[in-house]
């Protein structure tokens, strides 16, 4: 049962239920892009979050990697178990676009194998500031076991979500996770795994297929939310 709003983000309502190690997560009809300067209201789109993020944390599952996600509730809501969210934001890069082309000068579609793990610190107010592993360990309560786990899970996760994607003819080129802290102690992968936190590129075309649609203003994001939707559902 859906009790009252512990928590608001950018994307999703954070609700208490009856149980206390249970959270649920309703995904908002809103975009927001460059730490919120630029936003949209979308409808539809929370549908979209929340179905595909459903079916990525089902397939981890399937495969070993246990999260937060423990059922889908209806068409905007998932309930998932309650975790102290690890203000790191853990991405994964295949392939070179996004910031690190910027900050590093590389050339655009680089190829990173063995694909690159960086760690970002979790705070709106510092523009989520690129860190090291000691700055990790400074700024969070992980030890170094844990922060290894975190990015040896990152980098098992991108092995399993690659081949899914190449079979649906999508590039996985990179993607963000977050992981929490259960009420027993435990890391567990967390929040979601979305075309929002996600780059999907048409394996043909190179199309965009995620939220840089919107950051760029290049396309419809329902429209491309919808299409890797599509291309899971169709390779199910
Ligand atoms: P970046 O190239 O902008 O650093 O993004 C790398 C990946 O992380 C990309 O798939 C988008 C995702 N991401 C988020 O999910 N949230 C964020 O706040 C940022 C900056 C990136
Ligand atoms: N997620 C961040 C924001 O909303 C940045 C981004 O995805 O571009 O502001």
């Amino acid at each position: 049962m859906k009790k009252e709003l512990l928590y608001e983000g950018k994307a999703k309502r954070v609700y208490l239920t009856d149980q206390p190690n249970q959270l649920i997560l309703a995904y908002k009809n809103e975009a927001t892009a460059f730490n919120g300067k630029k936003k949209a209201k979308i409808l539809g789109k929370g549908r979209f979050n929340n179905l595909i993020s459903a079916y990525l944390f089902q397939y981890l599952a399937e495969h070993k990697v246990s999260s937060h996600f423990i059922k889908q509730l209806n068409e905007e809501e998932q309930l998932v178990e309650r975790t102290e969210i690890i203000p790191l934001e853990v991405v994964v890069r295949n392939l070179a676009t996004g910031s690190i082309v910027q900050r590093l000068g590389l050339k655009e579609k680089t190829v990173f194998q063995p694909a690159l793990v960086e760690l970002y610190f979790k705070d709106d107010s510092l523009d989520d500031p690129i860190i090291n592993d000691q700055h990790a360990l400074l700024l969070t309560d992980l030890t170094e076991e844990e922060l290894d786990l975190i990015k040896g899970t990152a980098l098992s996760i991108n092995q399993i979500l690659q081949p899914l994607f190449e079979k649906a003819a999508v590039r996985l080129v990179d993607f963000k996770l977050e992981f929490g802290r259960n009420q027993d102690g435990d890391i567990i992968l967390a929040d979601e795994i979305s075309p929002d936190t996600c780059r999907f590129w048409d394996m043909a075309t190179n199309e965009r297929l995620d939220k840089d649609v919107f950051r760029q203003d290049t396309g419809d994001l329902l429209t491309v939310y919808q299409e890797i939707l599509n291309r899971l559902e169709a390779i199910k």
